[in-house]
Order: C-alpha cells, then structure tokens, then sequence
C-alpha cells in the first residue's frame, strides 16, 4: 500500500482525493518535485525545497509549508512507505475554487497539497552498459521552462515523441541550439569538453545537472557551460541524459545514428563513477 498525503492528511493513495474544480486539474496550475530518496534518505532536499520555492513565488503562490516543514512531510511520507530507495513525488496547486476562473481565486481558496512515494527505478545495467537511443525534436515548449510546473503537455507530447520512435529521451533544439530533454537535462562531450548550456528560462535548472557541475569542477573534467549548437550535438563524442530518476544515462544513438563510436565513452563512464560514489559519501555523512 502507498501512503500519500493531501492537505495535511497521510491515508492510503487510493483514497487520496481532489477536487475536480483544483486548478491543478482545470488549468495545469500547479507546481511540482521528484525527490530521489536513497537507503530513506531523500538526495539533495534541501535544493528540491528551495526550487519547489522558487517555482511558486515566480507563479504568485504563497508556500503553503516553510522549508522545515516540507523536509518534515518528505521524510514522514519516506518513513511511512515499504522501500528503501524511493522517488518522492510532490506537488502543490493553487487550490479548488467555487468557479471556473482564469484569474487567481481570493485568499479564502488555499493551495491544494500533495505527496506521493513511488520506488525508485534508476537505469539498469543493460541500459547502462549500452547507453539509450534517443530523437531529436524542435522545443515547442513556452518561455518559462524554468518553472517546474505541473503544465506539462508539450513535455508529455515530447516524451511521447521518443516512445513512438523506440527511444527513450528526446533532445530539444529551439533556433538551433540544445536546450534540455523532454524530461532530463542533456551534456554533450567534445575532444574532452563537456558542455552544457547555462541555466535560463529556456530550461529547468536541473538538481542532477548542478551535481554533474560540481562533480566536473572538484575532480577536474575540463568544463563548458556555454550555449551548445544543434550543430555541436550532432557531432558530439558523448551525449548523456542526467535527471533524479535516470543519475548520470549515456544517450548513444540520437535519430537513428551513432553518437560517437556508438558505445558509451570513458567521460559517461567516469562521471557515472563519480555520481554513485558522490551518493554514497553523501548517504555516509547523513
Ligand atoms: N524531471 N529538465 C526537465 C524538463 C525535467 O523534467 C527534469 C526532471 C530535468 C532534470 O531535473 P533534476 O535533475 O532536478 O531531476 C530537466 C523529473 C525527474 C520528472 O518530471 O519526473
């Protein structure tokens, strides 16, 4: 059984209940996480709380919880659910008014909150040892793919995009140059280079993607972060696909043609190292 929380309530998921007037479901106006928790300890929390935080002051909704509160709810929905490794999902809109209503409900409406637990499914070795294929499509997304939003079409259709082709990611291109995945950031590795393109309202400033970084900077991988071109992607020695869910993913065909020698390379493989390693020694120290 999985237990999720609603507006301050822990019960078993399958009683868990909205509104069908939330304005999560109406109008996709919401804001969420997907906090990676390891041997029960949720990965990098505090980041998740103060994106989660960053999401909602730029969508003009008050945090319901402070940051103590959420790591509180986290790990209270860590403790109550069976695994040991989970993927916490969390997710918080601007509540069920009485009427249909484009324009924000009055104070009196308040944020509907939601917790959930599911296991945490990270790539597995066969994945790992031969990379995943991935296809490439123009970023049809809007202008703030910073925010973590609950609005998540043109994501769904993307990631839809690559299913339908027998891939797992697909890379974003808007004016020719890389944004993110549909639902992962994107390095590409170059005569020894990794690159990634700076964080900007083009895309999601990715909590996997500021390990990677750190990663790069404190054990010495010469680094870019600059804009990539489309150009640059398609000629790259490496490409990888980082998020919470899928760690540090060598992505080794990208529409239908090798990347690289078409094996994942020794840069995937040692940050790939360096990522479990970082885990461990954070799980270590608590
Ligand atoms: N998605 N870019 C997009 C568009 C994403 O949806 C995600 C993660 C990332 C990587 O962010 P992070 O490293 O913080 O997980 C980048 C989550 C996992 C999801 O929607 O399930």
């Amino acid at each position: 059984m999985v237990t999720a929380f609603v507006n301050g309530q822990y019960l078993p998921l399958a009683e868990a209940r909205v509104s069908p007037m939330d304005r999560g479901f109406l109008f996709g106006d919401g804001a969420y996480e997907v906090i990676p928790v390891y041997s029960r300890r949720p990965f990098r929390v505090d980041e998740h709380v103060a994106r989660l935080a960053s999401t909602l002051a730029a969508m003009r909704l008050n945090n319901p919880h402070t940051a103590q509160a959420w790591k509180a709810i986290i790990g209270e929905i860590v403790a109550r659910n069976p695994w040991e490794d989970q993927s916490v999902y969390l997710q918080v809109t601007r509540g069920a008014d009485s009427k249909r209503n484009h324009a924000f409900p009055g104070p009196e409406v308040q944020p509907t909150v939601f917790l959930m637990s599911e296991p945490l499914v990270t790539p597995g070795a066969e994945q790992l040892a031969h990379g995943v294929a991935a296809v490439s499509a123009a970023d049809i997304r809007w202008l703030r793919c910073d925010l973590k939003t609950v609005s998540m079409l043109a994501n769904c259709l993307l990631r839809q995009h690559a299913i339908d082709n027998g891939c797992a990611e697909t890379v974003l291109f808007r004016d020719s140059f890389l944004t993110e995945g549909a639902a992962s950031s994107i390095f590409v590795c170059k005569d020894g280079v990794l690159l990634v393109p700076p964080k900007s309202h083009l895309m999601l400033p990715g909590i996997t993607y500021d390990v990677v970084l750190e990663l790069a900077r404190s054990r010495g991988m010469r680094h870019e972060v600059r804009e990539v071109l489309e150009a640059e992607v398609r000629s790259a020695d490496e490409l990888w696909m980082t998020s919470s869910t899928k760690e540090v993913l060598p992505i080794t065909t990208l529409d239908g043609r090798p990347v690289g020698s078409g094996e994942p390379g020794p840069m995937g493989r040692q940050m790939y190292a360096w990522y479990q390693d970082f885990k461990l020694t954070v799980m270590r120290n608590g």
